[in-house]
């Protein structure tokens, strides 16, 4: 590979200077893309997720398409679990939020199904992601660096043990009534966090997001308990690697100070805070997101003035990501992300 470059997503992950803020967007790689939808009329969801080629294809679409400052690796937060002996399936639907959902035919219920989980070795049982992220760096040629990733324990536990996108109750009440067990789960998928982002930076992602997008249905005791201190151990893991680290979740405001004793380079925040409030409550972080995706949605003029509002209360102080609060909504006109990318772009403090 090239030498190492200085592109503005990492300069501002390590809260160096950059000449302009960089953006991107998470699942900037989607279904409201005519060219991602094209794809998916011939392969399922899973199919995609482990054929390098359109791992490739589809990561580096949008960077073509807008313009983003970082690509970020296609695939799902939960591909590892066939591999940890679950049978996760994507339910058909192409119609919008709620359709396409995650199944796990056979959910996690009792210390023994936690004990027969079994933690994948990637490059045994997820080498299509591998490839895929060796297949992504050769097309991307340096332009923009390539962001890895992988769930956090507390999310992908609440899909193992409810079967699917069903809510909280059965793992938080395994939190209460078998505390045991809900370690033991959390431990076997901290460890398939840390495998899973080791290869897949040795493989060339050159940082590393953790998807905890559901840490706030969590109490603060909760957390501390059942959450933080696994989530400290990923980030440093991640940190031994030497990529930056990016923590995502949503719902967590409540928490920023202790979040950002974690030891992540990056704390990610919804648009529930101002962010110029987050960054105060964030010393020593690099902050990303807070753009509601909805904006996106329109009208246009609207959805540059508010990404402009936002850039100015982000300040010029370096550190700062655009990026949205959560994904990206089925539907989003495709003229409106490339307005906002642009806006951003253009975006001076002179
Ligand atoms: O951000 C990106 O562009 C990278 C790709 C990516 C996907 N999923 C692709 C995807 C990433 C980083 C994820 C993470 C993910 N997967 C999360 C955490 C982020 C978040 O949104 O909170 C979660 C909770 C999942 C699990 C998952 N995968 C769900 C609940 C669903 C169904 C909901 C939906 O949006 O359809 C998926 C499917 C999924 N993952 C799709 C994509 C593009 C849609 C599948 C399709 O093409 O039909």
């Amino acid at each position: 590979m090239a030498a190492p470059m200085t592109h503005p997503f990492l300069a501002a992950c390590r809260r160096e200077p950059v000449d302009r803020v960089p953006v991107w967007m998470m699942r900037q790689a989607g279904r409201y893309q005519p060219s991602y939808r094209a794809v998916r009329q011939k392969v399922s969801f899973l199919e995609l997720c482990r054929s390098p080629e359109l791992i490739a294809q589809v990561t580096v679409a949008p960077i073509d398409e807008f313009g983003f400052d970082a690509a970020i690796l296609f695939s799902d937060i939960l591909v590892h679990l066939p591999a940890m002996g679950l049978d996760l399936s994507f339910e058909k639907g192409e119609k919008g939020k709620g359709d396409g959902g995650p199944k796990i035919g056979n959910p996690v219920r009792t210390r023994a199904d936690v004990d027969a989980l079994r933690v994948p070795v990637p490059k045994k049982d997820l080498p299509y992601v591998l490839d895929g992220v060796r297949a992504i760096r050769t097309a991307l040629a340096d332009r923009v660096p390539l962001i890895g990733f992988v769930g956090g324990p507390f999310t992908v536990a609440s899909y193992a043990v409810e079967g699917g996108s069903q809510g909280f109750t059965r793992l938080k009440t395994m939190l209460y009534a078998e505390p045991a067990t809900a370690h033991a789960l959390f431990e076997k998928l901290t460890q398939a966090a840390i495998v899973q982002i080791e290869e897949q930076v040795a493989a060339g992602a050159q940082a590393a997001q953790i998807f905890e997008s559901w840490l706030g249905e969590l109490a603060r005791e909760d957390l501390e308990e059942f959450s933080f201190p696994y989530l400290a151990r990923i980030a440093e893991a991640v940190r031994k690697t030497g990529v930056p680290s990016i923590l995502f979740s949503t719902g967590t405001t409540a928490h920023l100070e202790r979040m950002a004793k974690l030891g992540y380079d990056v704390i990610s925040v919804d648009w529930r805070i101002p962010i110029d409030e987050a960054r105060a409550r964030l010393p020593g972080v690099a902050v990303q997101g807070n753009y509601d995706s909805t904006l996106l949605l329109g009208p246009r003029e609207v959805a540059v003035a508010r990404a402009q509002q936002l850039l100015r209360a982000a300040g010029p102080t370096p550190g700062y990501i655009f990026n949205l609060g959560h994904g990206i909504q089925v539907g989003t006109p495709t003229e409106n992300v490339k307005a906002v990318v642009d806006a951003v772009h253009a975006f001076g403090w002179k």
